[in-house]
């Protein structure tokens, strides 16, 4: 997807074995959305999320990232592995410091290196963290640092898999903050989580995975919460 483009599926089908996961999923995203996917666990929101990264293959499906088409994932998948970042619930680490971490996520990129990840370590919070080994981080630390390695990676979309679940208070907060931040920066989100009330404000539209079949929804809450951050909820989602 060129950046400003849209992102859409149609007609994406996922079974396994007998139970029919996806059932002719539609999903579209618009540039600069956040978008909210609820639904039961067991549902099938991370298997949808690792489809649309280009990490899972669906029985069947088109895709069309920004003007280009693609008739079948198998077509889409590498165009898919690099516009589309998906972020485990658990982020795996590197073994090795914090900083070694965010170097991997710059892959040869040389020029500008340096200051690309002081930049991430400030906008985490976590400069006093270089030196540390990343498998000494608490929860939310590594949440914030797989946050971080998110950005460097630059994706136009990134795909939440319930990014605050196990957090306490104050690093779901956090990760919030930095969820806002990628949104204001321009990248399309989408967050999986069976505990919607904590993105009402984040996220200005709501899907909704039922059996196979996903729901466009207003986001609870929207319209009537009276804030300055409230972000009005898109034509076309209501
Ligand atoms: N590789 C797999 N093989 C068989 N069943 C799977 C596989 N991956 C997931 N499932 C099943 O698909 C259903 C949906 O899982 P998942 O996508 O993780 O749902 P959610 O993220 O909404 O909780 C679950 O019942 C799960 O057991
Ligand atoms: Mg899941």
């Amino acid at each position: 997807m060129s950046r400003g483009g849209h992102f859409h599926v149609a007609g994406l089908r996922k079974r396994f074995g007998r139970r029919l996961l996806l059932d002719d999923v539609e999903l579209h995203l618009h540039e600069t959305s956040c978008t909210l996917l609820t639904g039961e666990n067991g549902a099938g929101k991370s298997t949808l999320l690792r489809i649309l990264a280009g990490l899972e293959k669906p029985d069947g499906g088109s895709f069309r990232l920004g003007r280009r088409l693609y008739p079948s994932w198998r077509k889409a998948r590498r165009s898919l592995q690099k516009a589309v970042m998906y972020l485990h619930q658990q982020p795996y680490l590197f073994d090795g410091s914090v900083e070694y971490n965010l170097r991997l996520a710059l892959g040869g990129q040389r020029e500008g290196q340096e200051a690309l990840i002081r930049t991430a370590l400030q906008w985490i919070d976590m400069e006093s963290f270089r030196e540390t080994p990343a498998r000494t981080l608490s929860g939310g630390e590594r949440q914030r640092l797989a946050l971080a390695r998110a950005w460097l990676a630059s994706p136009e979309i990134m795909l939440l898999d319930e990014p605050t679940a196990n957090l306490d208070t104050e690093s779901r907060g956090r990760t919030l903050e930095l969820l806002r931040g990628l949104r204001n920066q321009g990248i399309v989100l989408v967050i999986a989580s069976h505990d919607p009330h904590h993105f009402e404000e984040l996220a200005e539209c709501r899907i909704d995975l039922h059996n196979g079949r996903l729901t466009h929804l207003a986001p609870r809450g929207a319209g009537t919460v009276q804030s300055a951050k409230v972000i009005p909820i898109r034509q076309g989602y209501a």
